[in-house]
């Protein structure tokens, strides 16, 4: 049997897309996903456009036991590790279940990978990792704090990693840290499917156009950048799979741990945003200014030279497209994948 790769969350928003970019590479791939924050319908669409379904468990990562079971069944070598909770928000008010999921399913992952043998893992990290500070842009190396339960759950975990790489040369690990990855794929037939109010700007822009939602709030207009409003780093989603490709070619040249920022190296403001949307959609996006939300950061973006040195990696896509693909997707499925 040929090796796969293991992909938990693989249903999820970027597993999806990481999903029909293995199989484009030629990557057989199992998926694991216990579907908390996605659907099975995903499946047929992954299978549209990889050419076939991918396997699939339908399972929990903090079960030991199925996971273990899924690698030697599935003869798995590597494991992209996307499962987790990811609501910053969220995470304030729920810290137990976060550190359950994103903490406690990472170790049960860790220990079925190391019962199995199977020593190779690329890691979902985030750009909340790091401290907030006026330097941009953010190396790898910056000072490192997060501020959330959840950006402490991703920091934990990259710790774990390193420490573990430490104690055995056998490891390789990647521990991707994604700057904000936006847009859908061009055939309109996977994309984001938020549950409830979307957390992040594009999909609350891509509901406004589509008239499910009133009007955006543009939270502070009186920060330090171009136009006052909130500066990020916007990488198109499909950008990120094809990161994690390289990393799986990377990681088989190289052993030890690594951590990379994912991102364009560029700041995009929030009316930048919504006027490239607005040109994407052909539609206007009300907004209202209102107050600052308390923790928001005025600006960040990636340092991404490393990412292109250590995995000839570079974000390809424009914000046109990001925005253009990201209608496309909300326009064909209003209602996401329900
Ligand atoms: N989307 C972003 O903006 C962003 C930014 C930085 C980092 N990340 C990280 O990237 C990863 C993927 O993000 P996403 O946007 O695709 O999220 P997502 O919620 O769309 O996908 C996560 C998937 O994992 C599954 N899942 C959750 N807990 C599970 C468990 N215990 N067992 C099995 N499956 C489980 C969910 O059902 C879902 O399909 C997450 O770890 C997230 O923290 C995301």
């Amino acid at each position: 049997m040929n090796a796969k790769v293991l992909v938990t969350g693989g249903l999820g928003y970027i597993g999806a897309h990481a999903c029909v970019a293995l199989a484009e590479a030629g990557r057989s791939v199992v998926v694991v996903d216990n579907l908390a924050n996605s659907s099975s319908a995903v499946l047929d669409r992954i299978a549209e456009l990889a050419g076939g379904p991918p396997a699939f468990v339908h399972g929990d990562i903090r079960d030991i036991g199925l996971l273990a079971r899924t690698m030697r069944d599935h003869a798995v070598d590597s494991v992209i590790h996307f499962a987790g909770s990811k609501a910053v928000g969220e995470s304030v008010g729920l810290p137990l279940s976060y550190y359950d999921n994103n903490v406690g399913g990472s170790m049960a992952l860790l220990a079925a990978m190391a019962a199995t043998g199977v020593r190779r893992l690329i890691f979902s990290s985030s750009a909340t990792v790091y401290a907030q500070s006026g330097r941009m842009p953010l190396a790898e190396t910056a000072t490192l704090g997060a501020s959330s339960p959840y950006g402490r759950s991703k920091l934990f975990v990259e710790h774990m990693l390193a420490d573990l790489c430490a104690s055995d040369p056998a490891w390789s690990v990647a521990c991707l840290r994604y700057f904000n990855p936006v847009g859908a794929h061009p055939s309109a037939r996977i994309g984001e499917s938020p549950r409830g109010v979307p957390n992040n700007l594009m999909p609350y822009i891509a509901q406004v156009a589509v008239g499910q939602r009133e009007r955006l709030s543009v939270f502070g207009d009186d920060y330090e950048t171009v136009d006052g409003t909130g500066v990020r780093d916007y990488v198109h989603v499909l950008d990120v799979a094809e990161g994690h490709v390289k990393a799986l070619d990377y990681l088989q040249r190289v052993n030890g741990c690594a951590t990379i920022n994912l991102g364009t190296g560029h700041g995009v403001s929030v009316l930048q945003m919504l006027r490239e949307y607005e040109r994407a959609s052909g539609r206007l996006i009300p907004f209202q200014v209102v107050a600052r939300r308390p923790g928001d950061i005025d600006r960040c973006w990636a340092e991404v030279s490393l990412a292109h040195g250590l995995l000839g990696w570079q974000a390809r896509r424009s914000l046109a497209q990001m925005c253009e693909d990201s209608w496309r997707w909300q326009r064909d499925n209003p209602l996401g994948y329900r």
